[in-house]
């Protein structure tokens, strides 16, 4: 069994990771429906970056996820499904029906060509079809880089051509909240660009008219009428790829994160059990769209692994009003529920008659992920939804880490507000100082860094090795770096103080400053801009921009800033429009041409009085 229950059997358990981790997970490993077992635990070097985790086994992840499930537990539901409306019907998906669902969607895709290895990118609304498309590529072995359906057509087209993508799954439309948007209509611009698409699946879900593409577009409503619902999970290497997901870094371009299919699947199943402390037959809810590494791993992997029972929704939380998420939890007896400190911040500010006509008291655990959640939110979480009897779980992780890193167990560490916790058995974290040396005293502060392999670490950046070996471990030899300064307390305790590189994160998202730049630059009237985080009071940070225009253009003239959102939603997606921009006829840069953001940012955050040291400033 993988489930740690005390905290004496978590001491165990990490002392034994660190003393023997092959040892270690092989045991939490053997719990899986392997097709063929491994012949070596861990094969690693952070020189070059390759690790590769249980080697030459064998398996399928769906068949872990759904087909054990289907034959012990076939009526139990596997997902719960909210609509955005709130008056439309809840859908309930058992374990075997959900099987025949992914087995089917997984044979129409191999009846439209999709192969082993293929890259399938995903481009959907919250719906149960976004997961079914999800796992039904794992099920043949077709690799998913799921794009969140915020992004524009450019986003689009850059990471379908960055993947070289051969079919897009989509939707005639989405609807989030009040919110209209047509998915069809931005594929097919994004389509304009990226031949390596040959065929575009569209699920009927709002009822919008749409054209299809001759030769190119079909419904999935007409093409699963010709699919069988039996389809053998193809059998994967451990390091065969599962997926592709991009985030942005620090530089322009985003990256597609690589996970393989046997570490990712035994980190996301035991972070899933041990962090949340699920019980048989809880109902967990995790908010995040599947189109980030949170909902990949909380929504559709690690609860499916362990027979959960998933609550989807489509919405958002202030819809109809902001008491929806409370509403829901309540309406279906949610146990577990995991969201975002933006989320938290948001709804705290509309104020509590919202979460008065909710009992909540179905809730056993509470979690957060993202951002640094601040202690006003962190109380407020704490007593008004939690009725002081639940734990909050503050999980600190990243697209790169696969699951779950620092955080405390859910009943079993004690909690500190603001604080995301210790290292999960299994996860060597360090704090290095400024020359990349191991602080050794407990109590200290540093660069976060990674001394050795958890099963779901990125494998590569797609199509770009170097890169990933650059940006990872090629800062600290040795280790990998995470991005972030922590603290850590006099009982090991970690407290996650931010990105210490050039990039930003806004209500848990992550933009590099360059990115919306380069997005910014694109507008006719922009000459030159620089792109700085400050702290807001929702968002966590956001995005304050600083832009140089044609001559004669004032911070007063309103229709360059429009331009500018306009723009960088164009190239990027609204959510990364900035928040405050202000027009400058000049930016603060040291004599070799650097902008010096540490000054940007003081005077984003109102601190004039104090610029810190501006001796190379021009
Ligand atoms: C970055 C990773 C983890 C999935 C969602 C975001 C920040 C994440 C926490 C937390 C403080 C956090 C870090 C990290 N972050 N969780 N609990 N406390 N900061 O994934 O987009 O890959 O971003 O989010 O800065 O590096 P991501």
């Amino acid at each position: 069994m993988y489930h740690i229950k005390t905290l004496k059997q978590y001491q165990k358990a990490y002392k034994e990771s660190v003393q023997n981790p092959e040892k270690f997970w092989a045991q939490i490993a053997s719990n899986f429906t392997w097709i063929k077992p491994w012949e070596k635990v861990l094969d690693w070097n952070f020189t070059d970056h390759n690790i590769k985790w249980f080697i030459n086994g064998k398996l399928n992840i769906t068949q872990n996820a759904l087909d054990r499930h289907a034959q012990k537990t076939p009526r139990k539901t596997a997902i719960i499904f909210e609509p955005n409306d709130p008056n439309a019907k809840t859908e309930r998906i058992t374990y075997l029906a959900l099987l025949k669902r992914v087995s089917k969607f997984a044979n129409m895709l191999k009846q439209n060509g999709i192969e082993k290895g293929d890259r399938v990118c995903i481009y959907m609304p919250m719906i149960p079809d976004l997961t079914v498309a999800v796992l039904a590529c794992a099920r043949i072995g077709a690799v998913h880089s799921v794009i969140f359906a915020g992004f524009s057509a450019a986003s689009l087209a850059d990471r379908i051509n960055d993947a070289q993508a051969k079919m897009v799954i989509t939707a005639d439309g989405l609807n989030r909240g009040s919110k209209f948007i047509n998915l069809k209509t931005i594929v097919d611009e994004a389509l304009k660009t990226t031949p390596s698409v040959q065929t575009v699946l569209i699920k009927k879900h709002t009822q919008t008219p749409i054209k299809l593409k001759k030769g190119r577009d079909k419904r999935i409503q007409t093409e699963l009428a010709k699919a069988s619902d039996h389809c053998p999970p193809e059998p994967m290497d451990s390091e065969d790829m599962l997926f592709i997901l991009y985030t942005s870094g620090s530089t322009g371009k985003p990256k597609g994160v690589v996970h393989t299919c046997g570490g990712y699947m035994v980190y996301a199943a035991y972070t899933f059990q041990n962090v949340f402390q699920y019980q048989k037959n809880q109902i967990f809810w995790c908010t995040a769209d599947i189109g980030w590494v949170t909902g990949h791993t909380y929504i559709a992997y690690g609860p499916l692994l362990n027979g959960a029972t998933v609550l989807m929704f489509e919405g958002t939380p202030t819809y109809p009003d902001a008491g929806r998420f409370w509403q829901i939890i309540d309406k279906h007896k949610v146990n577990i529920f995991y969201t975002a400190p933006t989320a938290i911040r948001s709804l705290m500010q509309a104020g509590l008659e919202f979460v008065k006509p909710y009992t909540l008291d179905s809730l056993k655990v509470l979690g957060t992920v993202g951002e640094p959640i601040n202690e006003e939110a962190w109380h407020w979480y704490s007593e008004n939804i939690g009725k002081n009897k639940c734990p909050i779980v503050d999980t600190w992780w990243q697209t790169e880490t696969g699951g779950i890193m620092l955080t405390t167990f859910a009943g079993i560490h004690e909690t500190k507000p603001a604080h995301a916790g210790f290292p999960v058995p299994g996860v060597q974290t360090v704090l290095l100082d400024q020359n990349g040396k191991e602080i050794q005293e407990q109590e200290a502060e540093g660069y976060l860094a990674i001394k050795f392999p958890h099963p779901a670490m990125i494998r590569t950046t797609y199509g770009d090795h170097e890169r990933c070996r650059q940006v990872y471990f090629g800062v600290y030899k040795n280790y990998y770096f995470t991005g972030d300064g922590a603290k850590r307390d006099a009982e090991g305790r970690y407290r996650i103080m931010g990105r210490v590189d050039d990039v930003i994160n806004v209500s848990g998202h992550r933009f590099g400053t360059a990115e919306i730049e380069n997005a910014i630059n694109e507008d006719e009237y922009v000459v030159e801009s620089a792109v700085v985080g400050y702290p807001h009071d929702i968002k966590g940070q956001g995005i304050f921009a600083y832009v140089i225009c044609a001559k004669g253009m004032g911070n007063d003239d309103q229709s360059i800033k429009k331009s500018i959102a306009t723009t960088v939603s164009k190239i990027i997606g609204s959510i990364a429009k900035p928040d405050k921009i202000m027009v400058v006829s000049g930016l603060p840069k040291t004599r070799s041409g650097k902008i010096m953001r540490r000054i940007l940012r003081k005077v984003a955050e109102g601190e004039l009085s104090n610029l810190g040291d501006i001796s190379t400033l021009l």
